[in-house]
């Protein structure tokens, strides 16, 4: 572990004129052409893997940007390119292009392809949601899942199969989404979902993810408590659930963050048997000044408050922030609730890398926590 007194800031390079920390304990992992070591390289030194959300147009054709990507991270995901509202517009349509495009991508610079999502309430085609009868929608559902796990067997190293299915604020006893597939098809679409995919690639690990767990209040203790009855009852009916994926999706500033009700969270779920993942990391700071240099380091703090449990636990071995520069984020494009958007017209800054791709505190919050995570080998 290192500590912060033994900061040092580089000399020379173009990292060092960012005006970042770099952790002394780095420096022997250290770029010497870029004067900072890779996330992915501080990641993969404790067993970890580190990667970022990608759209297509961001690495399809090569920038600065794609660049970085290749540099930084050991995984993409596509951010929506993979959801089934994306890819069918009409029933027995499915475009595949442009996941096909950025699977290759993947494959050729050597980077690990996750797939991101096959069952998600929120992006479900229209036509789904009008079929006329269950049988019919059952068999939509079957062949969404076997489709895509089959066209991509052997290429995708995790499965998001079904995504964000608990919400113990709809009140039922099995705290499950009052949504799309349930009222159709009742909560044994999930359990089908799951037997599917592994029948139809069983090399990739398959995930359950989901949100609003990370903070200490009564709603996220009551999603805790939801999220693991509901991982638990699935390992109990031998469902094929490998991992479970904590989104993380972070906000300076709102909302208390126990440190113990997290950590005995995670230990749970790692306690089922279930390798867990930080899927989709990122911090809003609509509650934050608007002076960028006050505003990045309340942001790095909220990283490191967080990563310092998560990565604490070594069932958590993977680590990937829904983007890795502010140039490209939902929540900069205002694609996300609105209660989380400045009022004072300023862009959010929730990713360690700024629109110009240069690092920022929360960039080096993360190496931190990176180097301070215990070794999972
Ligand atoms: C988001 C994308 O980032 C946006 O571009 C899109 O408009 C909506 O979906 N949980 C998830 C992700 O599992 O797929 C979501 O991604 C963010 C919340």
């Amino acid at each position: 572990m290192i500590a912060i007194t033994r900061r040092r800031l580089l000399g020379t390079g173009a990292f060092a004129a960012s005006g970042l920390a770099i952790p002394g304990a780095l420096r022997a992992a250290v770029d010497s052409t870029e004067g900072r070591p890779s996330l992915k390289d501080l990641a993969r030194r404790k067993g970890i893997k580190f990667g970022t959300a990608v759209a297509a147009p961001q690495v399809l054709e090569p920038t600065d940007f794609t660049d970085l990507v290749e540099r930084e991270v050991a995984l993409i995901v596509p951010e929506n390119e993979m959801k089934w509202f994306e890819m069918s517009p009409a029933q027995g349509v499915v475009n595949y292009e442009l996941p096909d495009r950025m699977v290759d991508f993947a494959q050729a610079e050597g980077i690990v392809f996750r797939g991101h999502c096959l069952v998600w309430y929120w992006r479900t085609p229209w036509w789904f949601q009008k079929l006329p009868t269950r049988a019919e929608a059952e068999a939509a559902l079957i062949d969404r899942v076997r489709s895509m796990t089959l066209r991509y067997a052997g290429r995708i190293d995790t499965w998001d199969v079904v995504n964000e299915a608990v919400e113990p604020k709809d009140g039922r006893a099995d705290g499950l989404r009052e949504a799309v597939f349930l009222k159709v098809l009742g909560p044994g679409y999930i359990d089908l979902a799951y037997h599917h995919a592994r029948e139809c690639d069983p090399k990739a690990a398959l995930v359950y993810n989901d949100y609003d767990i990370e903070y200490d209040t009564p709603e996220h203790e009551a999603k805790r408590t939801a999220v693991l009855r509901f991982l638990e009852r699935m390992k109990h009916d031998g469902v094929p659930l490998d991992r479970f994926g904590v989104q993380g999706h972070l906000t300076v500033g709102k909302m208390p963050f126990s440190e113990t009700k997290f950590r005995r969270f995670l230990a749970d779920v790692a306690g089922l048997g279930l390798h867990i993942m930080v899927t989709e990391l990122d911090v809003t700071d609509e509650l934050a000044p608007g002076d960028i240099p006050r505003r990045d380091q309340l942001v790095a703090d909220e990283y490191s408050r967080f990563l310092a449990v998560a990565l604490d636990e070594k069932a958590v071995d993977t680590l990937i922030p829904w983007g890795l520069s502010d140039r490209y984020s939902w929540i900069v494009r205002h694609e996300h609730a609105k209660e989380k958007w400045r009022t004072d017209g300023l862009d959010g800054r929730p990713l360690p890398f700024d629109a110009a791709l240069q690092p920022k505190p929360a960039w080096t919050a993360i190496a931190h926590a990176l180097d301070g995570a215990p070794s999972r080998s």
